[in-house]
């Protein structure tokens, strides 16, 4: 069982926050837009899934372990839900566009068993250990570069990620007995995702002006958003993506960066998270 406490940070957004937050690398600022327009419809997704499977979560570990990973969620969503809506009040077109996003995700939940609910967060988890895990390990390409509030929402979102990087597989494992289940979804899982993505893109691009968002939504950006980073981490990423499906790769054996555990360390000590790249002037 893994300890995962509820952190409340003062995340604050308003009309000033730039929709573009990382100009020096503007595929990533896209990307990392792309991470809170996500979390409000998938989150809300997942708690759905993960109450529906309490009650058949024989463990008491796990079914605590769903509680806590469930609030992680939850708050989540809550503080890109406060990002997201300083974005809307600039540009007031990716309201409907956050609505399509719902609705896709309400579709999704109506039309498919709990089953799938659960084999589609234990994916999509598995992918962040690596996938965040690979962006924490070059912050100065990534985040460092970026409009610091918004730089340090994404950096508390993905050290959060990495602790509860085995929280959907243990309760998928819990609840579904047959782990190739989760394989043979996984091109259904992915087509969704691409869905959603290619609604949010073509969002994005109908309602913030190019001049704000600097490249075009829909284009290569998840390739070009890492041209900065070592071609071997790039692969590195990708082969620790593949593996992450496999039905028997346990996201808990997978490696902590050392910025997230510095994070870890810097809350404990009482450090002001929001504030991670441009500390109060005192
Ligand atoms: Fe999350
Ligand atoms: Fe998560």
């Amino acid at each position: 069982m893994t300890a995962l406490p509820l952190r409340r940070i003062a995340f604050e957004f308003d009309e000033r926050t730039p929709f573009q937050w990382n100009r020096r690398n503007p595929h990533f600022g896209l990307l990392g837009n792309t991470v809170s327009f996500f979390a409000q419809p998938f989150e809300r997704y997942m708690v759905a899934a993960m109450r529906e499977a309490r009650p058949r979560i024989a463990d008491p570990a796990i079914r605590e372990e769903a509680e806590a990973f469930l609030r992680q969620e939850a708050q989540h969503a809550r503080i890109h839900r406060l990002h997201v809506e300083a974005l809307i009040a600039q540009y007031p077109g990716l309201q409907q566009t956050l609505d399509a996003m719902q609705a896709s995700y309400d579709a999704l939940h109506a039309s498919q068993p709990l089953e799938f609910h659960l084999a589609y967060a234990a994916n999509i988890e598995a992918t962040f250990a690596p996938l965040f895990g690979t962006w924490l390990e070059h912050p100065a390409e990534l985040f460092d570069n970026g409009e610091p509030r918004v730089a340090a929402l994404f950096l508390w979102h993905f050290v959060e990620e990495i602790e509860h990087r085995a929280s959907a597989f243990r309760v998928y494992n819990a609840v579904v007995p047959s782990r190739l289940y989760r394989l043979r979804q996984l091109p259904r899982v992915m087509r969704h995702v691409r869905e959603v993505g290619e609604i949010l893109a073509a969002g994005f691009n109908a309602h913030v002006p190019l001049a704000e968002r600097l490249v075009d939504a829909g284009g290569p950006r998840v390739a070009e958003a890492f041209a900065s980073i070592p071609a071997r981490a790039r692969q590195r990423m990708n082969l620790r993506l593949l593996l992450s499906q496999w039905p028997y790769h346990d996201p808990e054996r997978e490696r902590v960066p050392p910025i997230a555990t510095r994070w870890l360390e810097a809350y404990d000590a009482g450090g002001d998270a929001a504030s991670w790249y441009a500390p109060p002037a005192s």
